[in-house]
């Protein structure tokens, strides 16, 4: 308990799912604030009140963005650093886009929904760490990208969204290897097979009572949020094993 006392966090995508779960247990920790977005405001609603139900003196901000969209990136960031009053500690780029389902394969993959993946899991990302540098450039941080196992496996119909991972896995080493010997950490992690609404869409006729609940992965986010992991960059994490995992290539930190 009390981890995250002081951490001011950002969390994309935190309406349900992982995202609401990581809101739910960074509150319990002591993250005096939590900035949480989605592109439903509703579920973002509900989400907060049970935040303040378990922890009440959490401050959350809620805000209504898309990830594809980079307007919406720009005032995702314009309100959360006045809502913070400059502070962000943390940055979880965790929001995400299945795409199509049934998932199709490549051949027969429309054009329209790629690109909206990859502008929703590898763009936004993108550009929301780069504004998310300024405010932690001085006073240190910890970037946080949530990947899949389909971001290391090219599995058959997980097309744009496969592609979007091993994309994003790509961009995490780099930023990293950019930001070494600054304040600012970037890893991330593979929560591994969840009961969420993006599974139960990409594998309807599988049983989701086979996959684990959200509330059993946390753990390892809580450590790369909290000064825990201050020296630690660079890294890939599997959160249902509570490891880590060689990063392929050079590595820039052994
Ligand atoms: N579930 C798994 O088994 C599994 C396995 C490996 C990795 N992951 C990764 O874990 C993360 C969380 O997945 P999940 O299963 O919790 O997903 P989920 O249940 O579908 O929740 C996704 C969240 O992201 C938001 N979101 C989706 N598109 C968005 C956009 N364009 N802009 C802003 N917010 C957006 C959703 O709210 P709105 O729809 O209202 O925007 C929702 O809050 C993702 O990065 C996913 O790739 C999941």
């Amino acid at each position: 308990m009390n981890r995250l006392i002081g951490k001011k966090i950002l969390i994309t995508g935190a309406s349900r799912g992982l995202g609401r779960q990581l809101a739910l247990d960074f509150a319990r920790e002591g993250a005096p604030a939590l900035a949480l977005c989605a592109r439903r405001v509703e579920p973002l609603k509900a989400a907060q009140r049970e935040i303040i139900a378990a922890a009440p003196d959490t401050n959350i901000v809620l805000i209504e963005a898309d990830l594809s969209r980079p307007m919406d990136i720009e005032r995702l960031f314009a309100i959360t650093l006045h809502e913070f009053q400059g502070q962000l500690d943390v940055l979880v780029n965790n929001a995400s886009m299945l795409g199509p389902s049934p998932m199709p394969y490549l051949l027969d993959y429309p054009l329209a929904d790629f690109q909206a993946v990859l502008n929703t899991n590898l763009i936004g990302p993108f550009l929301a760490i780069r504004k998310a540098l300024p405010a932690m450039i001085e006073h240190g941080g910890s970037i946080i990208n949530v990947t899949s196992d389909a971001g290391i496996v090219g599995y058959p119909g997980w097309g744009a969204y496969g592609i979007s991972k091993f994309g994003l896995e790509g961009m995490s080493q780099t930023w990293a290897a950019e930001l070494e010997g600054t304040k600012v950490r970037v890893n991330w992690v593979d929560p591994g097979s969840m009961n969420t609404a993006m599974h139960r869409a990409a594998e309807p006729d599988e049983d989701p009572c086979q996959w684990a609940d959200p509330a059993k992965v946390t753990e390892v986010f809580i450590y790369l949020a909290s000064d825990e992991s201050q020296q630690v960059t660079g890294r890939r994490f599997q959160a249902q094993e509570l490891t880590e995992q060689p990063v392929a290539g050079k590595n820039y930190y052994d």
